[in-house]
């Protein structure tokens, strides 16, 4: 029963690599540049406001899935072969909402902190705007890979049904890192791709490569 559940998922699977094969890679469209790079802007200012307004070590509670790194992006790539990048952009919008939703929640009405977050809130959501309007809504409606989707549904469940396993302390201002570093990976042509980048967005596969064998 076990075997025949994990063929059918299987089968989902692949079908659900059919599907994407046509929008493989695709180039992310300009019209996020503008609003991708005002993200970028204010990411600059993360030192500030994610470290030195905070007590030194300070860790807020996340979910292990929004420990989000390019190592982990490296890892999924190489455990599911090359995966349409839009699905790991979806993610990256999902995780950083998240991120940016819990550190706003620990931060009181006259923190320093509070309107420079709130705002990368804002930016973030209004980037996501663009980022739908710019793709077939078919892009949106296909499955996700199971193990996108388990990631997925772990993202979105009720905070209060997360087991205590789940949970991971972070400090803001590395949280932020993740959310800078990986976003000029994946939205790469919107970004500078320097020689140095290159090697910097392929850095993470190698970390990945060296973690399997
Ligand atoms: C992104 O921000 C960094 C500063 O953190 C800056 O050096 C870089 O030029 C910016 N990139 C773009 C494309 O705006
Ligand atoms: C903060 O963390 C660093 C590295 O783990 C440690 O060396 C340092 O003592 C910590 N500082 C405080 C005040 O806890
Ligand atoms: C990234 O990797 C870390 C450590 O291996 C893990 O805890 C986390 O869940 C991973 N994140 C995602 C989104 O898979």
């Amino acid at each position: 029963m076990v075997q025949r559940s994990t063929s059918v998922r299987l089968l989902g699977g692949l079908l659900g690599l059919f599907l994407l094969m046509p929008v493989l890679m695709a180039p992310t469209p300009p019209s996020m540049c503008i609003p991708l790079r005002t993200i970028n802007e204010s990411l600059s200012h993360r030192r500030r406001y994610m470290k030195h307004n905070f007590p030194v070590n300070y860790t807020i509670r996340v979910h292990h899935e929004e420990l989000f790194k390019l190592s982990n992006i490296s890892k999924m790539k190489l455990q599911m072969g090359e995966l349409d990048e839009i699905i790991f952009q979806r993610l990256w919008f999902l995780v950083n909402q998240g991120v940016l939703k819990k550190i706003i929640r620990v931060l009181p009405e006259r923190h320093p902190s509070r309107p420079y977050t709130a705002e990368l809130e804002r930016r973030l959501k209004d980037t996501e705007g663009v980022f739908v309007q710019s793709h077939p809504a078919k892009v949106f409606q296909q499955e996700l890979p199971d193990a996108i989707q388990d990631k997925w549904d772990c993202l979105t469940e009720v905070t209060h049904r997360v087991p205590e396993t789940s949970w991971r302390f972070a400090t803001p201002k590395s949280l932020l890192d993740n959310f800078c570093e990986t976003m000029h990976c994946l939205f790469s042509d919107c970004f500078k791709a320097t020689k140095s980048m290159d090697s910097f967005c392929r850095k993470g596969r190698k970390k990945a490569l060296r973690a399997k064998s």
